[in-house]
């Protein structure tokens, strides 16, 4: 259908005063005694544009006026009568694609986001969505451009996998055949499967990557990854989309590096690429946002070590829900007390205890810590996973056969310190939770077109 796209009548200045043909859905209408005005939006660009009928050239106009309705108008683009820097369709012809009934959920009034999570399949047709979609396209080939400029090479990690890269047993598991009692044990069930082995879907595809990076020096992942995980919070969907590097010859301190490029460098495209975007989510989501978001990529973060961390917060003067003591796991309220009042931006914070981490990280030569860190960020809490891998044979088989871990399962794995090891380092990057982080939208389920939460699938 020959037409052109809304943001291109704002933008392509040579358009005013020639006919035009645009396309979208009636967002507002208003009719008064000679003239009626719509608003209309083909999701190109987050303004509206507006469509001003003569009533003496287009009479009979009650069909285009309902809202979701969707048009295509013909007319001419001249300057706004009343936003001077702004243009407007003096319509000459209107033809509707699509009715909307009065019951169109989307009516004039703004909706909560709870309400706008029942209705996925319309709420991409509001302003929040239409910008949080827009920034998601923005920042995912950001990131794409970060890897692609420096030489790494985009790699698929298997989806479907027998291993459990993050040893929490947060797997979905994937299966073809019901369990009956039939079977007389667990392992005759699974070998009768699709697989003839347990299979489930991938919580990270760092352990194939770190296969990738052992022959390609520089890789990284860009796919989704699930978690089963029944946390019920504003931060966790079982499905995310997960950006995870994975570099040879690098140890913390690079991978560091790397990764406080990488959030920049999103926050730059960003700045650049959706001005719009921004303003709208600083006016409604975030005071303030585009001074944070600028003053994020003029400074330096933070590096600040656990044990550091744990200090500050026993000596901190606020009545925290969960006990912190040397060991603990820390809880989203720490974390944002460290990044946000500690801080006050964001913070890599360094060297976990070993007990609370994964069994592929570095140890530390104290014993008693690992070579891995989180970066924490004010309003977030952690966005990114990060650690130099135990790169030692015996180091790496004793952090697996402490956690009970079967080797057979990771045979792959445990070889690649066997063949040519090399000190690498990698990270995992949670692509929603950047993007809770660029537009102040506080909830993960407002990133991402489909949410999927323990107890909820749309
Ligand atoms: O810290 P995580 O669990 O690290 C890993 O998976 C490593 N294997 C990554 C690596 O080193 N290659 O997860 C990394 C990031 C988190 O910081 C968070 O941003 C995101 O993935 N994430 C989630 N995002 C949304 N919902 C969930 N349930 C998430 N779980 C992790």
């Amino acid at each position: 259908m020959k037409h052109t796209d809304i943001i291109d009548i704002f933008e392509k200045k040579e358009l005013l005063g020639t006919h035009v043909t645009v396309c979208g859905w009636v967002r507002t209408s208003r009719d008064s005694k000679n003239m009626a005005f719509i608003e209309l939006n083909d999701g190109t660009s987050l303004k509206h544009l507006q469509i001003v009928i003569d009533k003496a050239v287009i009479s009979d106009i009650s069909e285009y006026m309902k809202l979701g309705t969707s048009l295509k108008v013909e007319g001419i683009a001249v300057k706004s009568a009343v936003a001077a820097d702004s243009v407007e369709i003096n319509a000459e012809n209107i033809e509707v694609l699509g009715e909307c009934p009065p019951d169109y959920p989307l009516q004039k009034k703004r909706h909560t986001l709870e309400y706008l999570r029942t209705i996925p399949h319309l709420r991409v047709r509001t302003n929040t969505f239409n910008a949080v979609f827009r920034v998601r396209s923005v920042v995912s080939a950001s990131i794409h451009e970060f890897f692609q400029s420096r030489r790494f090479v985009y790699v698929h990690t298997p989806l479907i996998t027998a291993s459990d890269c993050e040893g929490a047993g947060e797997m979905f598991k994937v299966t073809t055949i019901g369990y009956s009692n039939a079977y007389k044990s667990e392992e005759e069930y699974n070998a009768d499967d699709f697989f003839g082995k347990r299979a489930a879907l991938s919580v990270s595809g760092q352990l194939e990557g770190e296969v990738a990076a052992m022959a390609l020096g520089k890789i990284y992942t860009f796919g989704p990854s699930f978690r089963a995980e029944k946390s019920n919070t504003p931060r966790h969907v079982a499905e995310f989309w997960h950006v995870e590097p994975e570099v040879a010859f690098a140890e913390l301190p690079d991978i560091i590096e790397i990764a406080e490029d990488l959030i920049k460098h999103i926050i730059n495209a960003v700045i650049e690429k959706c001005p719009e975007e921004l303003k709208f989510f600083d006016a409604h989501f975030e005071k303030g946002l585009i001074d944070k978001l600028t003053g994020v990529v003029n400074n330096d973060f933070a590096v600040m070590t656990y044990t550091e961390a744990i200090n500050h917060l026993l000596n901190a003067d606020v009545k925290f829900q969960y006990p912190v003591e040397w060991g603990c796991d820390l809880m989203t309220e720490h974390e944002r007390y460290i990044s946000e009042v500690i801080c006050k931006r964001p913070v890599f914070l360094t060297d976990y205890p070993k007990e609370i981490k994964s069994f592929y990280m570095k140890q530390n030569p104290d014993g008693k810590t690992v070579a891995a860190t989180d970066l924490l960020v004010p309003g977030v809490g952690e966005i990114i996973g990060c650690s130099e891998r135990e790169a030692d044979l015996d180091k790496l088989l004793d952090a697996m056969k402490t956690r009970n871990m079967s080797l057979e399962d990771y045979e792959h794995y445990i070889a690649l310190r066997r063949f040519g090891s090399v000190p690498h380092s990698g990270f995992g990057l949670g692509l929603e939770r950047m993007i809770m982080y660029v537009t102040g939208v506080q909830n993960i389920r407002d990133v991402i077109l489909y949410p999927r939460t323990v107890g909820s699938i749309y």
